[in-house]
């Protein structure tokens, strides 16, 4: 592969979804060898073909094994990831009394056991490469309780406690985390609202920014943090929420 920059060498998962895929296009325009990577095989293939020099690896992140198969990918196709962003995750409404154990072990594992496991497979590599930058995207769910998400809240404020952990016991070896969490994102999995134009709007009515945000206000926050004009954020909490609960 030529025109590898191996200061820009950037892993993206949740890649053949909406917001991660966005991610990949916006960090290949500025210059980073981007593999994008999700469960979900023809998804991610396809949002890679868009991208130019882009690579794409099929892995149910929840699963250590193809975590550690993904970093040897990386490794060979493209050198030591300096960037990892994870984006993967798994939203639907649920009430607390009616969840299944099924149901708790896929939200808690797609959204928070497949973070811990991409952090800890690329941290050591990326600490003796000299150091790497880690972007995860929890969610206000994550800051805030409201109806309806329960377990969703509870993983994604454990994304929110494992970036911050992470600084602490790395930050100092190299490792700069930061997270993201958005508000109502307009992609497939805010379809539980955006589907129901009455409700929709009763929400952006109630949010400062006058709308639901897009995939480029998540993929230009994430330029940011990973970008010099961020360096001295770490253990961050980005909201971008268009002000939702100030
Ligand atoms: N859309 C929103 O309103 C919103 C709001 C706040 C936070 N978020 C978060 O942003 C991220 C991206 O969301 P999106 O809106 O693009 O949703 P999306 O459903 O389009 O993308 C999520 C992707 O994660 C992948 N994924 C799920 N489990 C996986 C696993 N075990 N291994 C590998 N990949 C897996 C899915 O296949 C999917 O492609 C998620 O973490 C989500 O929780 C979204």
């Amino acid at each position: 592969m030529n025109n590898i920059n191996p200061t820009k060498i950037a892993v993206i998962t949740g890649a053949g979804g909406a917001i991660g895929s966005g991610i990949a296009v916006k960090l290949a325009s500025e210059g980073y060898s981007v593999v994008l990577t999700d469960l979900k095989s023809d998804a991610v293939q396809s949002q890679s073909s868009k991208i130019e020099g882009a690579l794409a690896f099929a892995a149910d992140l929840r699963n250590e094994s193809e975590v550690l198969a993904l970093l040897d990918f990386v490794t060979e196709k493209f050198g030591t990831a300096t960037l990892l962003v994870n984006a993967a995750g798994v939203f639907f409404e649920h009430k607390l009394t009616e969840t299944t154990v099924e149901q708790f072990d896929l939200l808690i594992d797609a959204n928070l056991k497949g973070t811990f496991l991409t952090c800890k497979t690329f941290i050591p590599e990326m600490i003796a490469n000299g150091g790497g930058s880690i972007i995860n995207i929890a969610s206000t769910a994550g800051l805030y309780a409201s109806s309806t998400r329960p377990l969703y809240s509870v993983a994604k404020a454990g994304v929110i406690m494992l970036t911050r952990s992470i600084t602490v016991d790395y930050g100092s070896k190299g490792i700069r985390a930061n997270v993201i969490c958005p508000g109502l994102i307009d992609t497939p999995m805010a379809d539980w609202i955006t589907s129901r134009p009455e409700a929709l709007k009763a929400w952006e009515a109630n949010l400062p920014a006058g709308r639901i945000g897009t995939v480029e206000d998540i993929s230009k926050a994430v330029s940011f943090l990973a970008s010099e004009n961020s360096s001295y954020m770490h253990a961050g909490i980005m909201v971008v929420d268009g002000g939702g609960r100030p």
